[in-house]
């Protein structure tokens, strides 16, 4: 199959990265960085997430963020909600999109979000229908499709039936997570097939941490299937905090020079975004965790014209 021409990447670092920090990042840094990563041409953005503060206090600046943003034209900022009481706080945000977020796996299911996977779907039912009748988009984020902390392996039945269940209650896209970063290319092909029983190429994105490094090779091993929307994290910030030793997203550094280099259309500047994870991995007194991203900074420092 040929790859596809152009990717959509969804930037999860706000949202996936910085609920994982433990140091306080106050709203303030939350909105520079939402501004300088669409300017470097970030199109669609998960900004925070609507969940209880008690679980994720990192995101309890959740209104006041959404609030902050001068927002773009023709940027799409999205926010998890897992439960009504969720989607009915961030309706008032006035996101362009909500994020269900459910589990092929059991045991995160409850570890997560506190229910059963048949309890999160009753759940997410009228979140969806409501946000469908306000016209917003509706996603939804499969954690757990290839492995999970609590439970090993998952089978790639395990993400057909979720992605079943999704599409049952009318979710319009969804994400196939490897929430913990323990995937292989052909493990990823697996769940991607298993989702393409209920959706098309079209409606699948890739959302791949990198605890074990594979992250990139993932990310072309979905190209290969024509998955041309995939989540990203600048500076690959992030985790769950329910993963325990989970790692971050794919950098979009990373992603985006793959794709530059592959002739592949993201619309994103890569030295703007450079700037942008030097930007929150500076206030985090870190470097980036991002391989392309260090080796520009460095080429930047040695006065070498710019990759
Ligand atoms: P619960 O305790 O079962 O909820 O939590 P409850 O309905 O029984 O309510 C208990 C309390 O929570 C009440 O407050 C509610 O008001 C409050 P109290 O009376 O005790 O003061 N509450 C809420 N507050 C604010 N916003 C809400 C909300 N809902 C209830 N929406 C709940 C259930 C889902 C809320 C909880 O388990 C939770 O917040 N979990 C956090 C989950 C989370 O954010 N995980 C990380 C994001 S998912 C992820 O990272 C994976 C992903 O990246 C893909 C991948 O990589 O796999 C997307
Ligand atoms: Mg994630």
């Amino acid at each position: 199959m040929p790859l596809p021409t152009r990717v959509k990447l969804v930037e999860v670092g706000p949202r996936d990265g910085l609920q994982n920090e433990k140091q306080p990042v106050p709203a303030a840094v939350k909105i520079e960085l939402v501004h300088r990563l669409q300017a470097a041409g970030l199109a669609d953005i998960e900004v925070t997430s609507f969940v209880s503060p008690k679980w994720v206090p990192q995101m309890a600046d959740n209104a006041q963020v959404m609030a902050g943003i001068a927002r773009k034209a023709g940027v799409c900022y999205s926010v998890l909600t897992p439960n009504l009481q969720g989607y009915e706080a961030a309706v008032l945000s006035r996101p362009d999109e909500i994020v269900v977020f459910g589990s092929a796996s059991e045991a995160f299911s409850q570890k997560n979000i506190n229910c059963s996977i048949a309890q999160s779907i009753e759940r997410f039912a009228p979140v969806v229908q409501a946000a469908r009748s306000a016209g917003i988009h509706v996603r939804g984020a499969m954690s757990c499709t290839v492995g999970c902390p609590y439970e090993g392996d998952i089978a790639p039945e395990r993400v057909a039936y979720l992605a079943g269940l999704m599409a049952a209650i009318g979710v319009q896209h969804v994400g196939v997570a490897d929430t913990i970063g323990v995937g292989t290319p052909r493990q990823v092909q697996r769940a991607i097939e298993a989702t393409l029983a209920h959706y098309d190429i079209d409606h699948v994105s890739g959302h791949y941490h990198d605890t074990y490094g594979m992250a990139l090779a993932n990310t072309l091993a979905s190209l290969e299937m024509g998955v041309w929307q995939f989540d990203t994290s600048v500076a690959g910030l992030g985790g769950c905090p329910y993963a325990k030793g989970a790692t971050g997203n794919v950098a979009t550094e990373d992603v985006v020079y793959l794709l530059r280099g592959m002739g592949i259309d993201t619309g994103i500047d890569l030295d703007a975004l450079v700037d942008a994870g030097k930007f929150i991995s500076d206030f985090l007194q870190r470097k980036p965790n991002s391989r392309a991203a260090n080796a520009l900074l460095a080429k930047r420092q040695s006065g070498a014209i710019a990759a």
